[in-house]
């Protein structure tokens, strides 16, 4: 399935493009999956400039690490001071994954609430890529990539930090109607590549999500895109 890529020149060009779709989201109302890592915590802050009013949607996360919300290497922690705290008007719900409770039971836990079969197809996923081609916390290689009867696992981390992890799956991360890619930084120029313009495989879980009912969109820095062939930025 292609990708739809847009390349900006840098990686504050990139955080306004995801903050305007996330503003937009928000205004229009539905469910938004955040994800993790350091690149979106910009894109968190500007959504939070542009829309301060989250009242339509509901909020859940990608993946998260085991350890508390307060603990600096917390998904939640971080939406929680990029976004949530900047809000006039809180989300309808903030479906946090609880990392605390490590990461059989939290994925238990979570993998009720998010069930594809109670929550249905979100509106946007927004994803990350590592710079070996993971993302949310499915590693390359990872059993938890044939995990398709469950929405959420528990994992241990293929990647710094190494805390276990809980995660949603491929197949639960696929059903939404919007995918968003954002990546950033040349350290992710080969995973980017892969990711997005690979055949699918298990070496790079980039590779094996796509929006199961919509679109799947990237948004890139110049630094990320710089092994992409002009074929992919050209159709
Ligand atoms: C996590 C993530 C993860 C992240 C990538 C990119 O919990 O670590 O959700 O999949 O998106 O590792 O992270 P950076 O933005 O920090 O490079």
């Amino acid at each position: 399935m292609i990708v739809d890529i847009t390349v900006v020149a840098d990686a504050e060009e990139a955080a306004r493009l995801v903050a305007e779709r996330l503003a937009e989201q928000t205004s229009t109302g539905g469910s938004i999956v955040l994800t993790g890592g350091s690149t979106p915590r910009h894109a968190y802050e500007l959504a939070a400039e542009l829309e301060p009013d989250w009242s339509r949607v509901e909020l859940w996360w990608g993946d998260e690490r085991c350890v508390p919300p307060d603990d600096e290497r917390s998904n939640y922690g971080m939406a929680k001071a990029a976004l949530l705290d900047r809000l006039e008007v809180e989300p309808a719900a903030v479906h946090r994954m609880r990392g605390e409770l490590g990461r059989d039971a939290g994925a238990s836990e979570y993998d009720e609430e998010a069930a594809y079969l109670r929550v249905g197809t979100f509106d946007l996923v927004l994803l990350g890529v590592g710079s070996d081609g993971h993302v949310a916390s499915l590693f390359p290689d990872f059993p938890t990539l044939d995990m398709r009867n469950r929405d959420v696992v528990g994992s241990e981390a293929g990647h710094e930090p190494f805390v276990d992890r809980i995660s949603m799956t491929v197949t639960r991360l696929c059903a939404t109607r919007e995918l968003l890619f954002l990546v950033t930084g040349e350290d992710k120029a080969d995973a980017v590549a892969r990711a997005l313009t690979g055949e699918p495989s298990h070496a790079t879980p980039g590779s094996l999500v796509r929006a199961a009912e919509g679109t799947t969109r990237a948004v890139l820095d110049r630094a990320a895109a710089a092994k992409l062939d002009e074929t992919a930025l050209n159709r």
